[in-house]
């Protein structure tokens, strides 16, 4: 056995002595580091080998050195220690890849920590240490042992045994060190070694706080109190016989052992007589007094002389009549929970004393074990013994403890692998409650460090679409195939005076329609309550909405609101950074309303899209769900040519940015692209001509088309900064939604054609494609030009030639926004257009001093 050197502190020598060994420890690890699963599995095996063969000598040595226990039960320790772990360990992957979740493309790779000063207790002197040592090969760490001063002779001797065997089988030399000086100087001294990466405790509640102190990575398991409670509904004579086994065990000088048990009174009588007849000697209240005389230390502590001692030993002690029958002493304590607070007793019993209180009631009960728990057990282990489900669910829902063994005893069950599936372990987690950083049953994962390796994933994206979408001149007719006996026409009262709900009615003869014309541009939500309760009392078939994007909107939360009366719009206008994993719930529910859309703009693209803009509180909000989305778009051109030129133009303007911004948008598809660009070639052509002269039917019907191809691009690749700024200036000055746009638009293309100051992250958009795609566009459509550089200026010019062809207003000024007035609302624009869902898909984040300057740019 190796010698004990006494230490001067403070000296060089002393502290060289000690750098010495965090030295081997560090080479050791740089060696261990570069071995494989195959060597370590070979050393960890020698070592289990080793241990095993060493159980009864080990068993011995702790027995010599601490003079309590049982020798019997501490070599069932290092057997536990051993083979148990063993078990455990055998199939695991603790080097290199350990772990794999192809679905997510992710893969776990574990490397060792370094140099881990491991602190071993009295109570489990060998055992702790070969689980330790053990642990640390699994996991390639050099460890340094700290073993409790009265022990520490019987530990030098574990881990000897350990690396001698292990170093014939390939581990490193110096991977296991014991530095057994007692003092507390020398602890102090690691603590804070540089050289020392992790301190693993397991020890009383001074030796945690003291690792935990250190401030470095610490993982310190501490003292437990468990309470037992037995139900009426339990099987009496097993848990009796469980619990002896357990409290017995090593003379219960192991933390999780049985402390105090709570019976219900029902069970009582029955679970005294049963204990007496296995053996357990049940004291009188003053037995029991006077034992906890005897065995208490002044300051309140069981005293060391009592410590691991046997019943008769502890008899004779207490001046009881001592016997070598007794097999554990049963101690009476009041049931009253402030004088069961008060008692000596309650504490946490290292000797085969097991408190005994007796309970009138399931409450009662998990309250004394509860007032068990805050006596030095929070976080450690509990056990309930009940066959009625439902109070066991009760305690475990109560008791915090990090284990809650279910009729099986403490001491012996928490160390896993023999009453239950827990993981073996010597290191009981005791969570925050116990100053521990878990509750585990700590093993071989706590002492890696894991490496997630993470695959770079584009998730899947979608296009879709309503179901059924009619155009052209004369499409209107189309509303007979919903087949409807009774509707609810949607509509504002200028689109009712044209005549708009005689044209649908012509359509349907034999349905009943009810008109609900009270929709305002831009609706708000005391509008849409009202047709909602319209189609709450008629109950139609369908719902159809014929008018611009606001008429179309109040109808799709018309139908929401119907269908689910009780949803929130301030949830369900949440903002989202991403659309997959946003926080507002959508009811999803199957329609029993149909929904048919009948554009008499061509702009929104409403008809088809899943979105819907709402004034809520002199603030515009834009709903986005698929729920929204119609089942029936019916783009009839002829609803369109009423609309005066201004109209038209703003309309026709919204359309285009649409088709602009989806076009760069990260979630541009092939499919949204494709939409794009026929969307632009159409409307640069056709809106000119569709605004000199609304009569023209063939610009009208591109038009009309055109706002619908648009929509649903961007329903799959949603909008940009353009739409954030006209949504910000829109709801402040009153400025029509097309035009706002306009206003912006061209400023926009340059913004995003340029060279981002900040890149939106987006795995799909792998690179800045924005100034490319705007020059294929042009391409595209045949706006020649060579080079990507000048194809791209001639789009650009080709919108500037069309925003002027139609009289859009180039500022806002010229919109009318007064320059003070703009001045005094600039930082609230920024900040309503900073907090537009609309950036999100922007392929440049917009910085807030870039937003400013787009609004100062476009002020005028
Ligand atoms: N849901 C979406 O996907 C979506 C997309 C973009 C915009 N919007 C929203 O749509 C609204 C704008 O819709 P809009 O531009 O269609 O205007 P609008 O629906 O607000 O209508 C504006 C005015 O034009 C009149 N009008 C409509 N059609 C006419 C016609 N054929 N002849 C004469 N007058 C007619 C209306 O009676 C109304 O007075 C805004 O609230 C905007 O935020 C929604
Ligand atoms: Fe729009």
């Amino acid at each position: 056995m190796a010698t004990t050197v006494p230490l001067v502190p403070e000296s060089t020598e002393w502290t060289e002595r000690l750098d010495g060994f965090v030295d081997t420890a560090t080479r050791a690890a740089a060696e261990f580091r570069r071995l494989d699963q195959e060597a370590v599995d070979r050393i960890v095996w020698a070592m289990v080998v080793a241990g095993l063969e060493s159980a009864v000598e080990l068993a011995e040595l702790a027995m010599e050195e601490t003079q309590f226990g049982v020798f019997e039960d501490k070599v069932v320790k290092n057997y536990i220690a051993t083979e148990f772990l063993y078990d455990y360990l055998k199939d695991k992957r603790s080097v290199g890849v350990i772990d794999r979740d192809p679905a997510r493309g992710i893969e776990y790779v574990a490397e060792p920590i370094g140099v881990v000063l491991a602190l071993t207790p009295i109570t489990n002197p060998t055992s702790t240490v070969l689980f330790k040592a053990i642990v640390a090969a699994k996991t390639r760490n050099a460890m340094i042992f700290r073993p409790s001063a009265r022990a520490a002779g019987c530990a030098e001797r574990a881990v000897q045994i350990l690396s001698e065997a292990g170093e014939r089988a390939g581990l490193p030399k110096g991977a296991l060190q014991v530095i057994p000086d007692p003092t507390l100087d020398v602890s102090q001294y690691l603590f804070h070694h540089p050289g020392v990466d992790f301190i693993w405790t397991t020890g009383g509640p001074k030796a945690v706080a003291a690792a935990n102190a250190a401030g470095k990575p610490c993982l310190s398991v501490g003292a437990g109190n468990a309470p037992v409670y037995i139900h009426s509904s339990a099987d009496i004579p097993m848990a009796v016989v469980d619990m002896l086994i357990s409290k017995t065990f090593d003379a219960s000088v192991i933390c999780p052992a049985e402390q105090t048990c709570v019976v219900d009174d029902a069970a009582y009588d029955q679970m005294v007589a049963e204990l007496e007849r296995m053996g357990a000697r049940v004291l009188s209240r003053e037995e029991s007094d006077a034992l906890a005389q005897a065995t208490v230390a002044e300051d309140g502590r069981i005293s060391m002389a009592a410590l691991g001692r046997s019943c008769a030993d502890l008899a004779a002690m207490a001046g009881l009549d001592p016997s070598e029958r007794d097999k554990v002493l049963v101690a009476p304590l009041p049931s009253a929970l402030d004088e069961l607070a008060e008692h000596s007793f309650l504490q946490e019993k290292l000797m085969p004393v097991l408190g005994l209180v007796r309970s009138p009631s399931v409450d009662h009960g998990i309250a004394a074990c509860e007032l068990v728990t805050e006596h030095g057990g929070l976080g450690h282990t509990s056990a309930v013994y009940a066959t009625d489900q439902e109070v066991v669910d009760r305690f475990a829902e109560r008791i915090r403890t990090g284990r809650i063994l279910v009729n099986a005893p403490t001491a012996v069950g928490a160390l896993g692998g023999i009453y239950n599936s827990m993981t073996p372990t010597f290191s009981l987690g005791c969570g925050t409650w116990g100053g521990s950083m878990t509750t585990d049953n700590v093993n071989y994962r706590n002492l890696l460090n894991v490496k997630t390796v993470s695959r770079r994933q584009t998730p899947p994206q979608w296009f879709r679409v309503p179901s059924d979408t009619y155009f052209n001149a004369g499409a209107i007719e189309s509303l007979r195939e919903l087949g409807v006996t009774r509707a609810v026409v949607v509509t504002d009262a200028d689109s009712e005076a044209r005549g708009v709900a005689d044209q649908v009615r012509e359509q349907l003869p034999g349905a009943s329609l009810h008109v609900f014309s009270e929709v305002e541009p831009e609706p708000g939500e005391a509008t849409v309550r009202e047709g909602a309760a319209i189609v709450d009392k008629l109950r139609p078939d369908a719902i159809i909405a014929v008018g611009g994007g606001s008429v179309i909107d109040a109808a799709k939360v018309i139908r929401l609101f119907h269908e689910s009366p009780d949803v929130d719009l301030r949830e369900l206008s949440l903002p989202f950074l991403d659309a997959r994993k946003r926080v507002a719930r959508y009811p999803h529910i199957a329609h029993d309303i149909r929904l048919a859309a009948l554009p008499t703009t061509a702009g929104t693209g409403s008809e088809v899209s899943p979105a819907a803009v709402l004034s809520l509180g002199g603030r515009k909000v834009t709903l986005v769900d698929y729920s929204l989305v119609p089942d029936m778009a019916v783009v009839d051109p002829r609803l369109t040519a009423s609309m005066p030129p201004v109209l038209t133009a703003d309309t026709g303007v919204d359309a285009l940015t649409h088709a602009l911004e989806g076009a760069v948008s990260i979630f541009a598809s092939p499919y949204t692209d494709a939409f794009c660009m026929q969307a632009i070639n159409l409307i640069l052509d056709a809106l000119p001509r569709a605004y000199a002269d609304g009569d023209d039917m063939d610009a009208r019907t591109d038009m009309a088309n055109a706002a619908t191809i648009a929509g649903l691009a961007f329903s799959n690749a949603f909008v940009g900064v353009c739409h954030a700024l006209a949504h910000a200036v829109g709801a402040r000055f009153g400025i029509a939604h097309g035009r706002a746009n306009a206003i912006f638009l061209p400023h926009v293309l340059r913004y995003n054609a340029s060279l981002p100051s900040k890149f939106m992250p987006a795995p799909g958009y792998r690179t800045y494609v924005a100034p490319e795609r705007y020059a294929q566009i042009s391409h595209v459509i045949g706006l020649g030009g060579h080079g990507e550089a000048e194809r791209r200026e001639r789009l650009f010019t080709r919108v500037d030639e069309l925003l002027r062809a139609v009289d859009e207003p180039r500022t806002l000024a010229e919109a009318g926004v007064p320059r003070a007035d703009f001045d005094a609302a600039l930082p609230e624009l920024v900040r309503a257009a900073f907090a537009d869902p609309s950036i999100r898909t922007n392929p440049r984040i917009p910085l807030v001093s870039e937003l400013s300057g787009l609004l100062r740019a476009a002020a005028g």
